[in-house]
Parts: C-alpha cells; sequence; structure tokens
C-alpha cells in the first residue's frame, strides 16, 4: 500500500493508472475507521482495479471548534486496516495541502443542503461538498464510494456531481450497525458506558416509525419516535424527519411506490448520533 501526502504525486499516479485502462474506486474519509468504512472498501476492491483512501479530518465541515478537537484521530491502526483490506493507495494530506489560502467556494444545492444536518450544522455540507470536489480533481476517479447512514451528505455529494458535471459514479452503501443496531459511527469511541447502552434506541425508534408508516399520520409518528428516544435520560433528539428520498421534502401524505425515508439526529452528551432508514422499498 502506497502513502500520499501530496496531491501532485497521487494525482500524477492517478493519470498513469487511468492512461493504462485501470478502473479507480476512491473512499474519502475522515479516519478513525470502522467495520462500515472497511465495508465501503471491500466493496470498491471488487469492482475497480486500483483503491485509493483519502483520511483527511476536513476542518471547513465542522461548525464547532470542539466537535473538530475532539474528532477521534487514529492513523497508524487506520493505515493497518487498509493495508489487511487491500487498498492500495492512501491519501492523508496536512491541512494545507488541501487549503493552501482560505476557502471560499459557495454551492447552491437549494433545500437539499438547508434541511436537517444543514439547519442545525450551518456551513457542512459547503465544507463536504468542497473537500469532496477537491479530492475527486486530485484522485480522478471512476467511482466513488459513501455510506447511507450519511443520507442527506449522499444526497448532497450526487447534486454536486451532477450540478459541477463530475465524471464518477456514486456509490451508495448500506449502513453497517452493530449487532444491537446502533449505526457504526466513528464518534461512538466518545460515548460513556451508559450513552452507549441507550444509544440502540434511536435504531429502535426508527424501526418502530417504519412499522407505523404508511398507517399513522406523519405527526403521529414523529411524537412517538421522539418519546421513545427521549425517553433515554442519556438522549436527546436534535430532530426526526420524515423525507422523501429522491428531494429530502418532508413527506405530507404517503405515496404508493415514492421512497420515503426516516432521519434523525440525537445527542448524547457532547455527541451527536445520526441515523436512518427508508420506510419502504
Ligand atoms: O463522511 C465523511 O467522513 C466526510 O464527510 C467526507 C465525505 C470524508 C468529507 O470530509
Amino acid at each position: 500500500m502506497k502513502t500520499f501526502k501530496k496531491k501532485k504525486a497521487l494525482s500524477r499516479l492517478a493519470k498513469k493508472e487511468k492512461t493504462a485502462g485501470k478502473k479507480i474506486g476512491f473512499i474519502p474519509t475522515m479516519g478513525a475507521l470502522h467495520t462500515g468504512h472497511i465495508a465501503l472498501v471491500n466493496r470498491a476492491r471488487a469492482e475497480n482495479d486500483l483503491v485509493v483512501c483519502s483520511i483527511f479530518v476536513n476542518p471547513i465541515q465542522f461548525n464547532k471548534a470542539e466537535d473538530l478537537r475532539a474528532y477521534p484521530r487514529t492513523l497508524v491502526n487506520d493505515l493497518t486496516r487498509l493495508e489487511q483490506a487491500g487498498c492500495d493507495v492512501v491519501f492523508c494530506p496536512e491541512t494545507e495541502e488541501i487549503y493552501p489560502e482560505p476557502e471560499t467556494r459557495a454551492y447552491d444545492f437549494g433545500h437539499l443542503d438547508k434541511v436537517m444536518e444543514g439547519r442545525f450544522r450551518k456551513g457542512h455540507f459547503n465544507g463536504v461538498a468542497t473537500v469532496v470536489h477537491k479530492l475527486f480533481d486530485i484522485v480522478q476517479p471512476h467511482r466513488a464510494y459513501f455510506g447511507e447512514k450519511d443520507f442527506q451528505q449522499l444526497q448532497v455529494v450526487r447534486a454536486l456531481v451532477k450540478k459541477e458535471g463530475l465524471d464518477v459514479d456514486i456509490v451508495a452503501c448500506g449502513t453497517v450497525r452493530e449487532p444491537d443496531g446502533l449505526a457504526l459511527s466513528s464518534r461512538n469511541v466518545r460515548l460513556t458506558k451508559f450513552q452507549r447502552e441507550e444509544a440502540p434506541r434511536i435504531y429502535q425508534a426508527l424501526k418502530m416509525a417504519k412499522e407505523m408508516y404508511p398507517d399513522h399520520v406523519m405527526q403521529a409518528i414523529r411524537e412517538k419516535v421522539i418519546a421513545c428516544v427521549n425517553k433515554s435520560p442519556e438522549l436527546k433528539v436534535e430532530y426526526f424527519e420524515i423525507v422523501w428520498a429522491d428531494n429530502l421534502l418532508p413527506v405530507n401524505t404517503p405515496e404508493p411506490g415514492r421512497k420515503a425515508v426516516a432521519c434523525i439526529a440525537a445527542n448524547a452528551g457532547p455527541v451527536r448520533l445520526i441515523d436512518n432508514l427508508a420506510l419502504n422499498s
């Protein structure tokens, strides 16, 4: 496995491999890798000739300095896991390599980046789009792999690709969960013992929403879900929304055959957990 810190050297390699007819699969990450990330690597491994992974904690997508500071950093362990998973290339740049000067890009994704996460984390998706665009320019992948756990991020990245005419296929991969249902997240290691015990409530509440949909009014589902999570003294719902999968607008009246997704964010002390579940197929 080769490790790059400089974008020019990585771009040179990517160009050479593409010219030789190799397909490049790319997994952008912020490190603190878990089994969910490795599932993305495995999928990319199966579908491409060259697998490239980036590890970069992107400062401009954090709206709270404390969250950026507390984000887990486990580079040595990450590199071992990637090598074991058969990753070919890792890009782990310093901040100045990605942002040699202050960033000024401003994307317009309409309401896509304003609802849910966007409402509570101002500038977050502009930061995500900026770094993903830069990384795509450097790596020039044929395919890029994203987890469905960050469902809104996935839709924003798809919109970015469409809007900017980027030549990359976005591959969505299912959420990987702990046996008790908690969605894997790099933030889970920050949970206390009690928060960790209570956190699976989030998935239980989503499953309850799935059972209730489409036979109950949306408000009734919302109230039940929020009550179920907030019943735990360790958890506090920030938002719960039922949205159309194709445009993230709220579902008021279910439509047969149209995919709806329940999305939730809850705080466990200073740790913010998000999850989602398709309500129909
Ligand atoms: O999902 C993440 O880990 C990050 O938002 C991403 C896509 C790597 C951009 O920094």
